[in-house]
């Protein structure tokens, strides 16, 4: 153990430094380290927290993680209730926002604003007590709201605990509230995700806010993108503040995310101005706003004035122009994407949707097709969610001619005319084409990885470079190169022409399992392929494979079998096969048959925090190709618990009851692996 005051400043160190690579990551888009390298940190801090619990802090970056899941939640009582805004939807309701408040004020009363965007998310309400995060929850019915502490302690732009400055004191209470949100790319690729695994995507980055923040695991919550908007204060004990912008100064002070757009005005004109230019501008933020809120910004007036029917007569609310309108679609055309995914778009008669013109929309896939019962020649409701791409609401039924006609995910990719298929527990249509050009760039860069064939010094930009110049139109080209084809490449002379050709010739004798994982079958990894070729010895013998035969291997499931057997179905990755053979590649059969039994078998396993080198799922499959057991919770029964970096509850209930607790490295070197 070292000294406890050269701990304290260790600790100290470590929780600036990782608050300041939080902030680089998760404020400023701009990592400075590698996640490896962060974990390490969080690691760092972990253990050193874990010997000296008396050093460990409210603030501490630890505290986001590792609390339990709820089996429900509970209900919080706010301080003071949470109001609604009257609604306005024109410039005449704007000006007669401003004469009701003449009329109550006095016509005299000189009026300033705050005008602000208004965040399309779920609203919440932070309570801070002498500066730390005591309790987050949802608005529920204005009163009373779902206590979501857990959650939120989960997002990284809301401080856990905040520090008072001479100029900007800490009021012993206050409540901070504001809108939690989901960007809209962050929603989009939520979305892909959700439907690659088969679940159902959200309908708005609302939804989606809203459905992550309301999760009884916190573990799920935190792996969402949520960003959170403050804009107003609640109770507020031990400060007095005058004006709602000084009220939003401070906060940004504190380390609360403030709206940047923000503006101070002093005349209900600039609120008007502001308006119509945040409608168009609305479409370039990275995140949806539905309108914009004017609040008064003097609060004796905001006092004044009060609140009608939970409404304050203060602030307005000025909504945008509806962002769905109705439109024909023309056609629907199926659209290959770097994945090979074939998603169905709808070809749509322009129509303007929240000021912007619409001609497309992504119709997700079959299933959802089918789901809304979209065809070629219906009316259709269609909306902006997620900003860019528009997405079909619903079909106008009553404007059915009979002439309408459905639409089939085209069975032959419309890229490169392989076979399409529908692999075993997916929801989309793939091309899995190996030479198709649509993914052919991603194909090359996997194909020639490291954990691939290992080709060193062919980069990105050098594969971006031989596909534009049509040097590769597949990954078995890559063998088929001239030293003159190469040299008039950009940034190309002789040296590196040759050491690319050397580099490639060096890679022609892989072991079986780098090559079979080089083809990039669809959930085939490092893990997989090593099985595979464990079990088959030759590329040919795996090709011949059935897909019955594939499933009775231990790790194999039915979507890995059927991923395999269509793989080697489609007749244009068997030739590029044959042309890698005749190219001289060969791969060298595996040697390291793993032991059965060993050192695993009839374990079982817990693993708890962020492995390195392995998903959970993959470790699950070592242990249970080991003929061990992975279980998701610590018991009596628990042989060893794995823990990874920021391990939380698991790792405790583990040293508590005295199970031996493995570092990933041991596990590994456990099962031979290392
Ligand atoms: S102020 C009494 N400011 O809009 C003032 N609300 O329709 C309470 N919202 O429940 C709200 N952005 O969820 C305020 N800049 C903003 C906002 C905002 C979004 C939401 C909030 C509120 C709803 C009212």
């Amino acid at each position: 153990m070292m000294d406890i005051e050269v701990a304290r400043k260790k600790i100290e160190d470590l929780k600036n430094l990782i608050n300041y690579h939080n902030h680089r990551y998760y404020q400023l888009d701009d990592p400075e380290i590698s996640d490896a390298e962060y974990d390490l940190l969080l690691k760092e801090l972990i253990e050193l927290e874990r010997s000296y619990p008396e050093l460990q802090t409210e603030d501490s970056p630890t505290k986001r993680i590792g609390a339990a899941p709820l089996t429900k939640f509970t209900t919080s009582v706010h301080l003071t209730p949470m109001l609604s805004l009257a609604n306005a939807f024109s410039e005449e309701e704007i000006l007669e926002f401003q004469e009701r408040l003449k009329r109550f004020l006095g016509a005299s009363e000189k009026l300033s604003f705050v005008a602000e965007p208004k965040i399309d998310g779920v609203a919440v309400n932070l309570i801070y007590i002498n500066g730390i995060l005591t309790k987050g929850a949802t608005r529920g019915d204005g009163s009373i709201g779902e206590d979501v502490t857990q959650n939120i302690r989960t997002l990284h732009t809301i401080p856990l605990a905040i520090k008072g400055e001479p100029d900007n004191p800490l009021p012993e209470q206050i409540e901070i509230r504001g809108e939690i949100y989901m960007e809209s790319i962050a929603f989009r690729n939520l979305n892909e995700r959700r439907l690659a695994a088969n679940e159902a995507p959200f309908a708005n980055p609302r939804n989606a806010a809203a459905g992550s923040l309301r999760q009884l695991d916190p573990a799920v919550t935190a792996k969402r993108p949520l960003k959170m908007f403050c804009y107003a204060t609640g109770l507020v004990k031990g400060r007095v503040f005058y004006n709602h912008w000084n009220v939003l100064q401070s906060l940004r002070r504190w380390g609360f995310s403030v709206n940047p757009l923000i503006r101070q005005l002093d005349s209900i004109h600039g609120c008007i101005n502001f308006y119509h230019e945040l409608q168009e501008r609305r479409h370039e933020l990275p995140y949806e706003i539905d309108g914009m809120v004017i609040k008064v910004d003097d609060l004796s007036l905001q006092n004044r004035l009060g609140a009608v029917s939970r409404s304050p007569r203060w602030a307005l609310a000025c909504k945008f122009a509806a962002t769905q309108a109705t439109t024909v679609i023309e056609n629907i055309v199926a659209q290959v994407g770097r994945t090979g995914a074939l998603t169905p778009v709808a070809i749509m008669k322009p129509v303007q949707v929240g000021g912007v013109t619409v001609s497309r929309a992504t119709l997700h896939n079959q299933d959802e097709i089918e789901k809304k019962d979209i065809r070629v020649g219906d009316t259709v409701l269609v909306q902006r969610a997620g900003d860019v791409i528009p997405e079909v609401v619903k079909v106008i039924e009553t404007k059915r001619t009979g002439n309408e006609k459905p639409f089939r995910i085209p069975t032959k990719c419309p890229e490169c005319g392989s076979e399409v298929v529908r692999l075993a527990g997916e929801a989309t249509h793939r091309c899995i084409g190996i030479a198709c050009p649509a993914q052919i760039r991603g194909h090359i860069i996997h194909f020639a990885s490291r954990g691939g064939m290992d080709i060193e010094g062919l980069g990105e930009k050098m594969i971006a470079q031989l596909i534009e110049k049509k040097l590769v139109a597949d990954p078995a080209d890559l063998y088929y190169l001239s030293f003159e084809s190469l040299l008039n490449l950009e940034r190309m002379a002789e040296k590196s022409a040759n050491n690319l050709l050397s580099a490639i010739d060096r890679s022609k004798n892989p072991p079986l399992e780098k090559f079979i994982y080089a083809l990039g079958i669809r959930h085939v990894g490092e893990h997989m392929a090593r099985i595979l070729a464990q079990k088959y010895q030759q590329i040919e013998r795996l090709m011949a494979a059935s897909e019955s035969e594939l499933l009775t291997i231990r790790d194999v499931g039915p979507e890995v079998s059927n991923s395999i057997a269509q793989f080697f179905k489609n007749a244009s990755n068997c030739r590029v096969i044959e042309k890698l053979k005749e190219a001289g590649i060969k791969p060298k059969a595996s040697e390291t048959v793993i032991s059965s039994p060993s050192l695993l078998t009839g374990k079982t396993f817990v693993f708890t925090g962020v492995m390195e080198s392995m998903t959970r799922n993959e470790a699950k499959k070592i242990v249970e190709s080991h003929g061990g057991q992975a279980s998701g919770t610590v018991t009596r029964n628990t042989d060893y618990v794995v823990a990874g970096a920021a391990a939380g509850s698991k790792l405790q209930k583990a040293l508590d009851a005295g199970v031996p607790v493995l570092s990933e490295e041991e596990f590994l070197v456990m099962a031979g692996i290392k």
